[in-house]
Parts: C-alpha cells; sequence; structure tokens
C-alpha cells in the first residue's frame, strides 16, 4: 500500500485555514435546506399555558414608549433596517458606519480593536468613541440614533489583557452563592465599561444535561435550580435592579443565552437537536430565562441548536408566543453568529423568516451584512417581511436604547468609567476572583487527612497546568479558543504555582516547579497540576467523558512520583466532570479546580494552612454536576434513577470530612461505547450534518450548495442512484485538479470509531479509466493529514461498488481521530471520473475491509 503524508503539500494553500475562510463565505443554501417546516404545527393548542407570564422587574415608562414611537415615526426603512443588523468590527469600517448607521456591533472571541491582541483600554474607548460619532453623524444616512457594542465578556472582560478573569461557570456553580455571583458581575460591568462597551453577551444560562458538550463549562449546573438562581444574580449585577441604579453609569445591559435548549441537545452535540417535551424544555432549560428575565434582562440571544427538528433562530412559536408574547419579554431577540443563516431556505446574506419567527437583531459577521441588510430592505418593500414585524423590532431595540440612557449619557469617551485602566484588573476585583477561585474547589479525594498542607515543607509542583495561566483560564481568554497564550498574555494574574510558591516561601519552606516531575531535591509532597487543554464551542465536543484517552501521559506522572513514595495531591483543570478513576487512584488527594482563571492564587489559599498550622479556608465547594463512574456515564444528572454516578451532584468534602474515595475504583473502560456504535453516514442522499461539502482548488475553496458546481478543473453535480439525486459525479478535468472534500468546522472527535475496528466505506462506479494515483484523505488539522492511494483498488465497472478502507490505516500514519476536521476527501492525480454514495464510517468491520491494516 502506498501511504502519504500531508498531501496538504499538493493543495498548498488550501489547508484548514483556507477552508475556513471559504466556508464562511459560502452564500447560498445547500440542497438540504429547501423545506421550510412550519414550527407551529406540532405544537398543542394549551401547550402554551406550561409557559408562565413573568411578573418583570422593569415595567413599562409611558414617557419611554412615547419616545420610541415618536424616534420611530421619523425614520426611513433603511434607517430601521439597520437597526437590526449587528456586524463584527473585523468586518466593517467607521465609514460603513457612518454610512448605514447600524443599531448595534461586536467583537467576537478573540477580535480586538485594530486587530491588536494587546491593545489598551484607551483604543477599546477609541474605537468605541469613533463608532458612536459615525453612528449619529446623520450626513449619509440622515440618522442620530446612537449604535451599541456588544461583547462576550463570559468570565470576566476576557478579550481584553489585563482584565480580571473569573472562574468559568461550570467553577461558579460549584460555589453556590448567588452574592458572590453579583459581586462577579457588578466588577464585570465595570471593567467593561472602562473599555467603552454597552453591552454584553452573558449570562449563559444553559442548564447543561450532557457533559460531552464542548460548552459545559459555560454552565452553571445541570440543575435548573443554581441556573435560575444565578441567572437573576447575574442580571441584577450587570444592569442594576428595577428602583437602584438600573442601567445607570456603572451598569451594562445584559443577555440570557442561548434560547433555548443548548444544554439539551443529542449527544451533547453543539448546536444539534433538543428533542426535549415542551414540559421539560420548560422545567429543565427554561428556568435560567424564568430568573434571567424577571430580574430584568434587556435581550435575549437565539441558539443555534434546534427544537425537535426546527432551528430556533427561525421558530416563531418559542421566539414570539412564548417569550415575548406569554412570558412577556418587551427587550429584543438578537441573534447568534449567523444563526439565522443556518435555517433552511435562509443564508447568511437573506433570512426573512428569521424575522418573521421574531429574531430583532441578526448577529452577521463577515461580509454577510451588507447583502443581508439589502436582502432586508426588499423584503419588508415586497412585503415578505411586514412592515409592523420591523417596526416591532425596531421598537424594541429603541426601548431598550432609551431604558439604558444611551440617547442621553454622553459619547463613550466622556462615560464616567471609560478609559480607567485602574478598573481593569483593580485588586478590588481580583480579591472577588480569588475568593471565588477558593469557593469553587471542590475535594474528592483526601486520603489519610493529607489536606491541608503545611506551608513549612519542601513542596513539588508538577504538571503542565502548574504555571499556565492559559490552561487555568480556558477558552474565551484573550483568544476566542483561549489557545496561543503565554503568562505574559495575563498581566497581573496569578498561576496556581506562584500563589502557592507565595504561601511556601513566607512560611519558610521550600518550592521546586517542575513540570516533568523531575526533581532535584527530595520533596515531602507533591502538587501536580493538570487536565483539560483549553477550547471553545464545538471544538470541545467530546465523544466519551474519559480524560486523556490513549495518552495517559499525566496518570503516568501521577504513578512515576507515587512509585516514589510521595504523597501526591492532584489539582484538576477541566471543563466539565471527566472520567479520572486511573488518575484518582494515583492520588492521596483530590481536588477539581476547574477553570480558575487569573487568580490562581487562591488554590494556595486552601491547599495550605497559616505557618502556624491553622487552617484559613476549609473547601466550600460542592458539585453542581454528578461525577461520572465511567467513560460513556455521559448524561447522568441529579435525580436520575436508574444510574449512579461515582460522586452525587452536591458532592464535597470539607478538611476532617472521612474520605470516601479510598478504595481502588474500577479503571475497566467498558467496551458498551464499541458494541453500542453505529455507522455513521458521512453522505446519505446528501452530505449530513454536521459535515458540508467543497470542491478545493489552490486558488479557492467552494461550498457545495446546489446540485451543480464548478470550481477550477472541478467539476460536480448530483446524479439518480436509487432515488433522485441521491449520489453524485465527480469529474478531475485536469490533473491535479484539486479535492472533493467533505469537512466540519469544528474539529469531531471520532476515537470511538476507531477503537471499534471501523472502516471509511463508500460505494463508486468508475466512470473513466485510472490514469494515476487517486488520494483518500483524512484530516486532523492543517499539519495532520494522511492519504492512501486508492487506484489499484478501484473497479472498472459501470455497476455499484463498494469500497471499504480500515481506519487503522490512517491512526497507523499519525491521523488523530480525537479531532478530525476532514473524514473525507478525494483528490485524483489524474483526469478522471467517478460517482460516489453512501460514504459512511462502519464500526466492526475491519476484518472484511478491502484495504487493511493489521496492528503492527
Ligand atoms: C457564541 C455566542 C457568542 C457569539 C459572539 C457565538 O459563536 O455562540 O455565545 O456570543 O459567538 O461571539
Ligand atoms: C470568531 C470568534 C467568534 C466565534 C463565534 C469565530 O470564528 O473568530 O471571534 O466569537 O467565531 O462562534
Amino acid at each position: 500500500m502506498n501511504l502519504k503524508f500531508n498531501h496538504a503539500l499538493m493543495l498548498g494553500a488550501t489547508s484548514l485555514s483556507m477552508l475556513l475562510a471559504g466556508c464562511s463565505q459560502s452564500t447560498s443554501d445547500t440542497e438540504a435546506k429547501t423545506t421550510t417546516k412550519i414550527a407551529d404545527s406540532s405544537v398543542s393548542a394549551n401547550a402554551i399555558e406550561i409557559w408562565p407570564t413573568l411578573d418583570i422587574a422593569i415595567k413599562r415608562d409611558e414617557k419611554i414608549e412615547q419616545r420610541v414611537a415618536d424616534i420611530l415615526s421619523t425614520m426611513t426603512l433603511a434607517q430601521k433596517v439597520a437597526q437590526t443588523i449587528q456586524p463584527e468590527i473585523r468586518d466593517i469600517t467607521l465609514e460603513d458606519m457612518r454610512t448605514y448607521g447600524f443599531g448595534s456591533y461586536l467583537n467576537g472571541g478573540g477580535a480586538f480593536p485594530n486587530g491588536d491582541k494587546h491593545a489598551k483600554p484607551s483604543d477599546w474607548v477609541g474605537l468605541a468613541e469613533k463608532m458612536y460619532q459615525a453612528s449619529i453623524d446623520d450626513s449619509i444616512d440622515g440618522s442620530t440614533i446612537p449604535t451599541m457594542w456588544g461583547t462576550d465578556a463570559v468570565h470576566g472582560h476576557n478579550n481584553v489583557i489585563g482584565a480580571t478573569l473569573f472562574p468559568h461557570n461550570i467553577g461558579l456553580g460549584a460555589t453556590h452563592n448567588p452574592e458572590l455571583i453579583e459581586d462577579i458581575a457588578k466588577a464585570t460591568a465595570e471593567e467593561v465599561l472602562a473599555t467603552g462597551i454597552d453591552w454584553i453577551f452573558a449570562p449563559t444560562v444553559a442548564t447543561v444535561r450532557d457533559d460531552r458538550w464542548g460548552r459545559t463549562y459555560e454552565g452553571y449546573s445541570e440543575d435548573p435550580e443554581i441556573v435560575r438562581d444565578y441567572s437573576a444574580s447575574i442580571v441584577k449585577g450587570l444592569q442594576g435592579s428595577a428602583n437602584k441604579n438600573f442601567l445607570g453609569s456603572r451598569q451594562v445591559i445584559s443577555t440570557v443565552k442561548h434560547f433555548i435548549g443548548d444544554g439539551g441537545t443529542v449527544g451533547g452535540d453543539d448546536q444539534g437537536n433538543n428533542i426535549a417535551d415542551e414540559q421539560t424544555l420548560f422545567d429543565i432549560h427554561a428556568q435560567g430565562y424564568v430568573g434571567g428575565l424577571t430580574a430584568g434582562a434587556q435581550t435575549v440571544m437565539a441558539s443555534f441548536n434546534s427544537w425537535n427538528g426546527d432551528k430556533v433562530h427561525g421558530n416563531r412559536y418559542l421566539l414570539t408566543s412564548v417569550l415575548k408574547e406569554r412570558m412577556g419579554f418587551d427587550g429584543f431577540v438578537v441573534g447568534d453568529w449567523n444563526g439565522h443563516g443556518q435555517i433552511p431556505s435562509c443564508s447568511n446574506e437573506s433570512c426573512p423568516q428569521a424575522m418573521n419567527a421574531g429574531l430583532d437583531v441578526y448577529m452577521v459577521p463577515t461580509g454577510a451584512w451588507k447583502p443581508l441588510l439589502e436582502n432586508t430592505i426588499a423584503q419588508v418593500k415586497s412585503g415578505e417581511i411586514s412592515q409592523a414585524r420591523l417596526d416591532d423590532a425596531v421598537t424594541r431595540i429603541l426601548r431598550v436604547k432609551l431604558r439604558a440612557g444611551l440617547f442621553d449619557k454622553p459619547a463613550p469617551a466622556e462615560r464616567v468609567l471609560s478609559g480607567n485602566k485602574d478598573i481593569i484588573g483593580s485588586p478590588e476585583h481580583r480579591a472577588v476572583a480569588r475568593q471565588a477561585v477558593r469557593e469553587s474547589l471542590v475535594l474528592l479525594k483526601n486520603h489519610q487527612q493529607l489536606l491541608p498542607l503545611s506551608p513549612n515543607a519542601n513542596v513539588l509542583i508538577a504538571g503542565g497546568g502548574a504555571d499556565n495561566i492559559g490552561q487555568q483560564s480556558g477558552g474565551w481568554s484573550i483568544t476566542w479558543q483561549g489557545t496561543g497564550n503565554t503568562n505574559q498574555d495575563f498581566p497581573g494574574g496569578t498561576s496556581i504555582y506562584q500563589g502557592i510558591e507565595q504561601a511556601v516561601t513566607q512560611a519558610n519552606g521550600n518550592v521546586e516547579l517542575a513540570v516533568d516531575g523531575k526533581f532535584t531535591q527530595q520533596p515531602d509532597v507533591a502538587i501536580v497540576v493538570f487536565g483539560e487543554q483549553p477550547y471553545a464551542e464545538g471544538n470541545g465536543d467530546l465523544d466519551n467523558l474519559e480524560f486523556q484517552r490513549g495518552n495517559k501521559t499525566d496518570l503516568a506522572l501521577l504513578k512515576s512520583l507515587k512509585d516514589q513514595g510521595i504523597p501526591v495531591v492532584s489539582v484538576f483543570l477541566t471543563g466539565r466532570p471527566l472520567w479520572v478513576n486511573p488518575e484518582l487512584n494515583a492520588s492521596d488527594a483530590f481536588v477539581v479546580a476547574w477553570l480558575p482563571g487569573t487568580e490562581g492564587a487562591g488554590v494556595a489559599d486552601v491547599l495550605f494552612t497559616s505557618a502556624n498550622g491553622d487552617i484559613q479556608h476549609d473547601f466550600k465547594g460542592q458539585l453542581s454536576f454528578s461525577w461520572p463512574n465511567s467513560p460513556t456515564q455521559t448524561n447522568i444528572n441529579r435525580f436520575d434513577k436508574d444510574d449512579t454516578p461515582l460522586l452525587p451532584y452536591g458532592f464535597g468534602l470539607h478538611y476532617g470530612e472521612k474520605s470516601t474515595l479510598d478504595m481502588a475504583l474500577s479503571e475497566q473502560v467498558a467496551n458498551e461505547n464499541a458494541q453500542a456504535l453505529t455507522p455513521l453516514a458521512i453522505y446519505d442522499r446528501s452530505v449530513q450534518a454536521p459535515w458540508k461539502m467543497a470542491l478545493v482548488t489552490t486558488e479557492k475553496s467552494a461550498t457545495v450548495a446546489s446540485s451543480m458546481l464548478e470550481n477550477g478543473g472541478l467539476k460536480f453535480r448530483t446524479i439518480d442512484r436509487r432515488v433522485q439525486e441521491d449520489a453524485f459525479k465527480i469529474d478531475w478535468l485536469q490533473p491535479n485538479a484539486g479535492q472533493v472534500r467533505i469537512y466540519h468546522d469544528f474539529l469531531q472527535d471520532l476515537r470511538s470509531y476507531t477503537e471499534a475496528s471501523s472502516v471509511m466505506q463508500f460505494d463508486y462506479t468508475l466512470n473513466s479509466a485510472i490514469s494515476a494515483p487517486v488520494w483518500l484523505q483524512i484530516n486532523c488539522g492543517e499539519t495532520c493529514a494522511s492519504d492512501i492511494d486508492l487506484s489499484a483498488h478501484l473497479k472498472q465497472t459501470q455497476t455499484w461498488q463498494t469500497l471499504s478502507v480500515d481506519l487503522a490505516c490512517f491512526a497507523q500514519s499519525a491521523t488523530d481521530f480525537s479531532k478530525i476536521g476532514i473524514p473525507f476527501a478525494l483528490s485524483s492525480e489524474g483526469p478522471l471520473s467517478l460517482s460516489l454514495s453512501d460514504i459512511r464510517i462502519v464500526p466492526n468491520a475491519a476484518n472484511k475491509a478491502d484495504i487493511s491494516c493489521p496492528a503492527e
């Protein structure tokens, strides 16, 4: 067999990054997106009574309503539509803002003024000021309505260098302390105001039911109780209360997100499908809205996910009948990142369905904002969107702006906290964050009361997370994914090691930092800090909960220390409960620190006594998630009757309490996963979600969005095999014309399939002779691909054939199946015509593969 690595060579610039750029520009609908479903049809008449009418703290103010009506009556159609368009700072200029007067704009995760990661508070205020001035400049658009800036300050003002980063929400859930949460929200509001920004896309109020979800850490709990209480506290902390400073000079507008059911998708699939019945949707997934909207949250973000197959962005029943009419929400609904474009029959550039369903503001990053604006204007003119619906959307937007005082407040640069660099990362805010770190730590095991430690000792600190503020902060930290940072990117912050070092040296103890555990001075105790690497959103989706599956380097470190007779304290950095039985067995004490953020010193506060042996801070944290007893116990939750977790919701040891995990826990990984696996369809009549298809040449990547597409020397068209258009034909018109590629923006974890002896299998007919190698590629990121030459295995015949390739062939050539971006891509070095259908990964079939790779 012929194996060829890094086939990206031939495709040059067509690496994943270009693919990402290409696909975000994709303009039109895919084949599958042709029908519009009527979401309301499945809903029974009195189901609406499940939803309460909320007693919302912020009441209508007739003076404001009158002002809204007055402004609205003067507005042109173009001005109104511009209020509903929210572009992103990387895709608009000041001139665009002056010309169109967008109602709002955002910076996405890891987007900074001037593209400068190290932008200073004054740069942020500078951009806010210029955007604001351009928005009220009426020289071109005739509008003086102030714009507003929204940002993802989801654990502190996390895009800004030097900001205080608080523990991610999962850690806050463990503190069970709503007052502390309100203080965190107040501090966050102030840091955001110091950069001239008006509006925060937080809190996330997902109730997380399946811990494989990559956004588990953005949720407070698997149980709605904490979510509801916290949501109210955060909203009050950010916005102020009705009778106290509501949206005053130290407050920002908040967003409860993502409405609704994001934490309950099948399999924990990010942006997936929630199939809960309506009562469960309310009882489990709506409680954060009950809390947050009652407290007066002014905006709601629609969710990427579907409910029973219908994208929420296009669901009139949920957005209008339930949220606005029944629950009584009178603020506005903002979409998520081109989320409207995911509605069947919509694209990023055109989506009347979303506004008709009740979306008030389209979040439209990328260059799509311009066609979307033009199309929306045309759709109101043609009546496809009613004038009344547009007026209602604009009324809601203006109402929020007036409530927030945007028409009356000074310009961003003149506001009370703007540009005040002492606020960003202030000692007061860091103290609140450090308290939150202390209170979020959960003690799972404390064999023979190893903890607390005396600071007057020889302490070894090991593990990749020990001196790593980036890792301890997780995703949404300076960059979107939280990757690519060093400790220098968090000035003023403290790593866990730095905190310990301070505590120990003050008490005349000794500290040695050795990430790999290779010490020079025999320690009395080792503290090993390890855990997940940062990720955000779908990039964090897993297919089971085993920590470091197939690559247990941290376990090896724990064991090597234990084998030398050194007592081991594990400090686990994680965005979710994971199966760590082997690591628990190899630790004398085990502390879950979640993703504590920049104030790592909070860990030492709890682990160490004072110099004279007094406990300074006992453990307070209690699990707000059940802790799994096997890798496949992925959706065990509080009150589940038929399954028992390793540790239940609410668990958390205090000092002096008997440790319950002292016996050896089972390290058996049940094989149930392999047996339960079903074939994974990648192309079945059409390309299957979440995958997309593209024709990729060295010049560009073109997303397949209809039944025919040509890109350079590549030609695609759907053909009929069993039924209409269930297969496709692909022609390479010239040598090395390029690649037909199935891909997803988020890397997918497909390890279950390699573990279950799977094959990549597809059906084909050859329409021409083969003259040169034909490469099948599986790709796990820019520099991680392997290719197999199929040319000797393809049969020259007009009848459909099946070819299967053992996935082990790819795994052997270093394809990392935990992060697959491209499960299937074909390229031909010579001219070729091939028809394909039924592309799938089939488990337990390697022994019958046409191309096999027996284990070495
Ligand atoms: C996320 C939102 C976020 C938005 C803007 C989306 O991908 O789902 O939570 O507010 O991006 O960055
Ligand atoms: C952007 C981020 C953004 C995210 C939302 C990414 O492509 O770079 O800024 O927050 O999408 O999903």
